[in-house]
């Protein structure tokens, strides 16, 4: 017990639930969701990613939150203390270095939202009379001091905020900026929803068509349920290791899994009129965010206003989820080798940083590095954070861990889900992605 206050826990179930859907909100949602719903066919996509969420993302979460609430240890030392003498571990290892991977290129992305947001302030986003957004965004991605410089001062942010605890310094955070996310969202909303585009913009994002998701764009929902819940690393097992016994496991779970769902859905409800508005392309990819909607708002009035306030809800997002993938890595060297958390927030931050150097300086390497992550990393560690809690821990335990602080109402269901439906659906995505011969196969 003593042990359990020294680690930091949260104030309470509020607190908690702040905190992880900071965590799982974040640069998926406003910057991923939109441009993949825009690409694979609208509500198609929508209506795929919403089933993903509810049969393979809600019972994972349940499983990440459980394991670590049931330990109250780290990813790796949660895994030795429930299996003690096998190969479990080595998942938690992974998701520590998975938090290392995805915080490198992660710090710098966000970075670009932070350069964006002093470029609208000072004036200078909108002031180049050729007003080409994709050569403000080249620009941008070519100059690596620049970068680094930005992505620089995001960690420094990021350490400081874990370097305070996990009450003084996440839930914080999480309390404070996520109430004013979800009010920058509306603002935003009220926007779009009285541009002129709106109706085209919401038939775009809400009527679904199947024939452009296919197979490929099935798979990107799936992933992105997967990313966007912050799955698959430890980042869930880490903060649930962080709860109490007496709170109800189910209830936090869905807010969390709704709170994420619903900023995805805000972010497109707010991007898609605009662009329509201004007859710009809605299937952008990946420079949708960066290039497409500065676009639109250069044709607003106030456009700096628009794209401050934009890119600050970006970069708020951002700083709550890359708080959590800090965490991972600082709980570890808290619980495993007892350094103190200040010492521990420093030092993991400073190697992340020096681990994103290359994705700031070396154009393209950041998407190997994505691609390394998302494709790859998440899934496995999801795959077998759902193998061990549906097959290798004996259902009684799971059924208490489960059941702790509530009613342990929807077990069963709970329990055939990550048994069955979650191995098989992330070994799906893996091997996709390990054949892509088979996304041509389905693809006619
Ligand atoms: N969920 C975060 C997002 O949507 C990313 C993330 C992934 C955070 C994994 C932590 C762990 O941007």
């Amino acid at each position: 017990m003593e042990s359990s206050t020294a680690r930091g826990n949260w104030s309470g179930r509020v607190g908690f639930v702040l905190a992880a859907a900071g965590s799982a909100i974040g640069l998926g949602n406003i910057w991923m969701f939109p441009y993949r719903a825009g690409q694979y066919g609208g509500a198609a996509f929508v209506l795929v990613y919403l089933g993903a969420v509810v049969l393979v993302g809600l019972p994972l979460l349940n499983s990440e939150i459980l394991l670590g609430r049931a330990t109250r240890r780290n990813p790796v030392g949660a895994l030795r203390l429930l299996s003690p003498g096998t190969g479990w571990p080595v998942v938690g290892w992974l998701g520590v270095i998975a938090g290392f991977v995805i915080l490198s290129y992660y710090g710098v992305v966000a970075g670009w939202a932070l350069d964006y947001t002093w470029m609208a302030v000072s004036g200078q986003l909108f002031s180049s009379t050729s007003g080409s957004m994709s050569g403000a965004f080249e620009k941008l991605v070519a100059n690596g001091p620049r970068q680094v410089l930005w992505q620089g001062l995001f960690m420094l942010a990021t350490i400081f905020i874990v370097s305070r605890g996990v009450e003084q310094g996440i839930e914080r955070t999480g309390k404070i900026l996520m109430p004013l996310l979800f009010g920058i969202v509306l603002v935003l909303l009220g926007y779009s929803l009285t541009s002129e585009g709106v109706e085209r913009g919401l038939d775009f994002f809400m009527r679904p068509r199947f024939s452009e998701l296919g197979w490929e764009g099935a798979l990107a929902a799936l992933g992105q349920a997967f990313f966007s819940l912050s799955l698959g690393m430890g980042a869930m097992i880490t903060y649930g290791s962080y709860l109490g016994e007496d709170e109800s496991l189910p209830g936090s779970v869905a807010m969390i899994a709704v709170a994420d769902t619903a900023l995805a859905i805000l972010a497109g409800l707010v991007i898609f009129p605009l662009v329509f508005t201004f007859n710009l392309e809605p299937s952008a990819g990946p420079g949708l965010v960066f290039i497409t909607l500065p676009q639109a708002f250069a044709m607003m009035p106030a456009p700096a206003f628009l794209a401050s306030l934009f890119f600050l809800l970006l970069i708020f997002a951002a700083l709550t989820s890359a708080v959590s993938l800090l965490e991972v890595a600082v709980a570890f060297l808290v619980d495993e080798f007892k350094l103190p958390r200040v010492t521990a927030s420093v030092g993991a931050g400073a190697i992340i940083f020096c681990l994103g150097l290359p994705s700031a300086l070396s154009e393209g390497f950041l998407d190997h590095v994505d691609a390394l992550a998302s494709n790859w990393l998440l899934p496995v560690g999801g795959l077998c954070t759902a193998l061990f809690v549906g097959w290798s821990l004996d259902r009684a335990a799971a059924r208490k861990f489960y059941s702790a602080g509530g009613s342990g109402r929807g077990f069963e269901l709970f329990h055939f889900c990550i048994k069955y439906l979650a191995p098989v659906a992330v070994g799906v995505i893996l091997l996709q992605n390990t054949w892509p011969a088979i996304s041509g196969l389905f693809a006619g």
